[in-house]
């Protein structure tokens, strides 16, 4: 028997719809990564992080080697040290849900002679293991991700950041990506994959 005109035109309409929906879930899992002030945060480019709670991020200034990351809520004057985020692509600009670096730049902070790329040592264990340091021998451990309930309530385009130790290599046994999210001791509040309510910031361009 022939198709009907009908069924196969039926066919065509739910094969058009199945690439439509799959084209826009693929669009929406990956955005253009924009700053405080709407512009697009460019691939490799240097960027401050600013917490949405205020205050600034800057490398520790304390003699330690790898460095930490800390979160100075009190600090408003300057935008604290500047990162580069990078995916290693010929992309013009950062896109969410995308693997990618994050790179202090600075070498030899303190003396410390180790490599300026992000990692965590051990993002299952308790702090310090699980800090964000710096001393990173793998690149693209991370990925910036949307936080959408935060940028509607803050008016301005706010990320969080999840550290995903399997796209780089590294094994772990419970999750892909870790939520990041900060971690007070002794009060110093560091950048770590401690749980609890994640770390929203925007991207800052001097
Ligand atoms: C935080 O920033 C303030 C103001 O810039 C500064 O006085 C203070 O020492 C900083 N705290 C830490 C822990 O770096
Ligand atoms: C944070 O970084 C900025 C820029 O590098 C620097 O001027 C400032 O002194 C730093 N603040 C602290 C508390 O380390
Ligand atoms: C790194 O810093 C230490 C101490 O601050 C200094 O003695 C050393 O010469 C520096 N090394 C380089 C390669 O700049
Ligand atoms: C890095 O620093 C350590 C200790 O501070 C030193 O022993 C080592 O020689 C340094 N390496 C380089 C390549 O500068
Ligand atoms: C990361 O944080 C988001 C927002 O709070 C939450 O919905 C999600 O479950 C968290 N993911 C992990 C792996 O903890």
């Amino acid at each position: 028997m022939k198709p009907s005109l009908t069924s196969l035109h039926l066919f065509v309409v739910v094969i058009m719809t199945l690439s439509i929906s799959s084209s826009m879930i693929t669009t929406a899992a990956a955005q253009t990564v924009t700053d405080t002030t709407g512009r697009e945060v460019r691939n490799g480019g240097k960027y401050h992080i600013i917490p949405i709670q205020g205050g600034r991020i800057n490398l520790t200034n304390e003699n330690i080697c790898p460095l930490n990351v800390v979160v100075n809520l009190s600090s408003k004057d300057k935008p604290g040290d500047g990162f580069y985020f990078s995916h290693y692509t010929r992309d013009a600009f950062l896109r969410t849900s995308r693997i990618l670096s994050i790179d202090s730049g600075k070498k030899n902070v303190s003396g410390c002679n180790k490599s300026t790329i992000w990692t965590i040592p051990n993002a299952e264990a308790k702090a310090p293991s699980n800090l964000i340091t710096t001393g990173g021998d793998m690149r693209k451990c991370f990925q910036v991700v949307n936080y959408p309930g935060v940028s509607r309530k803050h008016r301005t385009p706010t990320y969080m950041l999840q550290y995903c130790p399997s796209f780089c290599g590294v094994r772990v046994a419970t999750k892909t990506c870790f939520n990041i999210s900060t971690y007070s001791y002794k009060g110093v509040t560091r950048l770590a994959s401690s749980g609890g309510t994640p770390f929203a910031f925007g991207f800052y361009k001097l």
